[in-house]
């Protein structure tokens, strides 16, 4: 047996029976340290990869060597830009730096469209394929970069006509169908600000975002398929657009062709709207810091913070990150299987893939649908060679079994990513050996709505620890401060990002105190990325979880206390506190304690009208896994619920102190829950 295997099997029993990635023995770590070549693929494939390339351009020997050049990050994003974009001006600064403030590529004119579309339909990669669409039911639909660059001037047009202007918002609410990118891209061609919200989002998660952008027109479809139903999302949007005063148009796509209701004067269907428009649009040149989406996520307090991203910078970073991490190559087919809707669908479906005029696979339903093999199928018919998917997926696939994807040839297959949340060991072996069948790097990205693009991940030549997330890439840092701000190693601490990075997101709309608070308020002119992390000796990152109050579910950010609104906005609760549970699938799940109003009868179908309940104001996704009826939930003198607590006595975990709070009887009260 090669020694190769003995490690990676010590390693799977370390993994086996350790569980997670903060408790696996420093030693087993050791064990791969000193075999650096366990999980690094062959010279060949790492002769060719384009980092290699750069390197050898740049003169440069070592991994090392390479990093301590990018950390010269000023010079090292002046010469990354100019093998990825294409200015209608050039800059004149590299960038601008006012904490919290920051400008990439300053005086530029610039517009992402022209790099994702424009230049390519000027080359032979006019006819190559951009999308290959398919659809749950099984339709398939190719898009060449000329059919996209068609379609989206088509749909440029409409929107001017419709009265949408530079800077204007358009709120996105579609599902994987290709006119979602068509409506993202169509949007950044006029300089107008896209803000797609997630399909499997509530009408009232929509409306919210919608009315804090003001939204001038809005996108949506008649309905789409999921797991073989139909969600009906027109009518979602219905609800939404009613109390939204901003919006004067609603384009409607044709995806399934159901009877949807019709508001005369303000409805046009998406067909209508291109009919009759000229098949070129001008390119809006704009400020390369000029707004090209806002994109919601959760935090703290019960309301989505609207993160703001810019043109220029967001383009240099995030197809820089995927060229290097990812290894892009002209023959390559990718497929990052995430939604759109989420910040990694926007980076990594749409524009960094589109800016390196790679070829992608879109797909619209369900993974496990009509059979687990699904995604196995989808992978062999297309050949795919690069896959990017989150842990949750991974556990899930693992739990359905080997034989689905050994029923398929995956050989095509030469990197494999994850992204969301931290991938334990277990997960990351079985991705490795019945996935990538122990020839394919498992990149292991982490970032954020905020960061843009990956931060901390390998390069296809970085030595891999599986459960980490190895180092901060060329031209990026990280640290893990403690709570004095000093960078310490080897034990849990604040993860920070110490200098800007192209596309750092540029505040949050309408809120610049908020963005001032959350992100650089605890640490001097230093990014607080909200993750608890660890730094081990060789300088790699094990990021633990959320430091919070946000859950993190199936490797989507929720915030507690917006499922605690969501629920104390049912008529018959007083009370909520949510929190997270270690759940062996979704990463979390989310477990409830209600106080219900005085007379209330608890009830099985109460707890089931709640869940319910949540679902309608947020979406399906944040429906509480448990709920439990309590009489009082453990809160400060101040009223601030204790969630520390009350997820300690729920895990059966030592409390603490609980001196602090104005009802200490309600801990013990916690387990008497029904
Ligand atoms: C949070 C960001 C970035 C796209 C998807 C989520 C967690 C993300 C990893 C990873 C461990 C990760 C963090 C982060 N996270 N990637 N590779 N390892 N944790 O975007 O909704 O903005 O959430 O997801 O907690 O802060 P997001």
């Amino acid at each position: 047996m090669p020694i190769r295997y003995v490690f990676v099997y010590l390693l799977y029993l370390c993994v086996m029976r350790e569980g997670k990635v903060e408790y696996m023995a420093k030693e087993n770590i050791s064990v791969l340290m000193d075999e650096k070549r366990v999980f690094t693929p062959s010279k060949e494939s790492v002769e060719n990869t384009n980092v290699k390339q750069w390197m050898e351009k740049h003169n440069i020997k070592t991994l090392d060597e390479l990093y301590k050049k990018g950390g010269d990050w000023q010079w090292f994003w002046d010469e990354i830009s100019k093998d990825l974009v294409e200015w209608y001006r050039p800059y004149k600064k590299v960038v601008e730096w006012n904490p919290p403030w920051v400008k990439w590529f300053v005086g530029a004119e610039y517009n992402i469209v022209h790099d994702a579309l424009d230049k390519h339909v000027k080359t032979w990669r006019k006819n190559k394929v951009a999308f290959i669409y398919e659809g749950e039911p099984g339709e398939v639909k190719k898009y060449t970069y000329n059919d996209l660059y068609i379609e989206v001037n088509k749909m440029a047009n409409a929107l001017k006509k419709l009265g949408v202007k530079k800077g204007d918002r358009v709120g996105i609410y579609l599902p994987m169908v290709p006119e979602l990118p068509i409506a993202m891209l169509a949007c950044a061609k006029i300089g107008a600000v896209h803000s797609v919200v997630f399909s499997g989002f509530s009408a009232l998660a929509f409306r919210d975002r919608v009315n804090d952008c003001e939204a001038k027109v809005v996108f949506t479809c008649d309905s789409f398929y999921r797991r073989g139903k139909k969600v009906q999302l027109k009518k979602q949007a219905d609800e939404a657009v009613e109390n939204a005063p901003s919006v004067k148009h609603v384009i409607v796509c044709k995806r399934t062709g159901d009877t949807v209701s019709w508001n005369e004067g303000r409805d046009i269907w998406w067909d209508d709207a291109i009919k009759d428009m000229p098949k070129e649009c001008e390119t809006e040149h704009l400020d390369a810091n000029d707004p090209l989406f806002f994109l919601y996520t959760s935090g703290t307090t019960g309301k989505p913070k609207g993160i703001i991203h810019a043109h220029g910078g967001y383009a240099v970073g995030t197809s820089y990150t995927l060229k290097w991490v990812f290894d892009m190559k002209e023959e390559d087919i990718w497929w990052c299987a995430a939604d759109i809707g989420w910040i990694t669908g926007h980076s990594y479906i749409v524009y960094a893939p589109l800016i390196l005029g790679a070829t992608s696979v879109l797909y619209e339903g369900a993974p496990d649908w009509p059979q687990p093999d699904r995604w196995w199928d989808i992978i062999e018919r297309y050949g795919v060679t690069l896959l990017y998917t989150s842990p949750t997926s991974i556990r899930s696939f693992m739990r359905q079994g080997e034989e689905w994807p050994d029923k398929h040839d995956l050989s095509t297959l030469r990197l494999l990513g994850s992204v969301g949340e931290p991938i334990n060991p277990e997960a990351w072996m079985w991705y490795y050996k019945v996935i990538g069948k122990e020839h394919c790097q498992i990149m292991d990205t982490w970032w954020q709505t905020e960061t843009g693009h990956f931060v901390i991940s390998p390069l296809p030549l970085t030595p891999l620890k599986p459960g980490s997330a190895t180092r901060p890439l060329p031209g990026l840092s990280a640290e893990v401060f403690n709570e004095e701000g000093k960078p310490i190693q080897n034990a849990g601490g604040n993860l920070v990002l110490t200098h800007p990075w192209p596309g750092m997101l540029r505040g949050i709309y309408k809120n610049p105190d908020r963005y001032q608070e959350t992100y650089w308020s605890k640490f001097d002119n230093t990014y607080l990325a909200g993750d608890v992390t660890r730094k081990d000796s060789d300088g790699f990152f094990w990021i633990q979880g959320r430091a919070d109050d946000v859950l993190n579910v199936s490797g989507h950010r929720i915030g507690n206390s917006e499922v605690e609104s969501a629920l104390v906005s049912h008529p018959l609760v007083a009370e909520a506190a949510v929190i997270g549970k270690p759940h062996e699938i979704k990463g979390e799940s989310i477990a409830s304690f209600v106080v219900l109003r005085k007379g209330t009868t608890p009830s099985e179908e109460l707890k089931k009208q709640l869940r319910e309940h949540v679902g309608k104001e947020m979406g399906k996704i944040a429906r509480p896994d448990e709920i439990w009826f309590v009489n009082d939930v453990p809160k400060t003198r101040s009223g601030k619920i204790m969630r520390r607590v009350i997820r300690a006595k729920a895990m059966g975990n030592d409390v603490g102190d609980t001196s602090t709070l104005a009802n200490p009887e309600a801990v013990d009260g916690l387990s008497k829950g029904q």
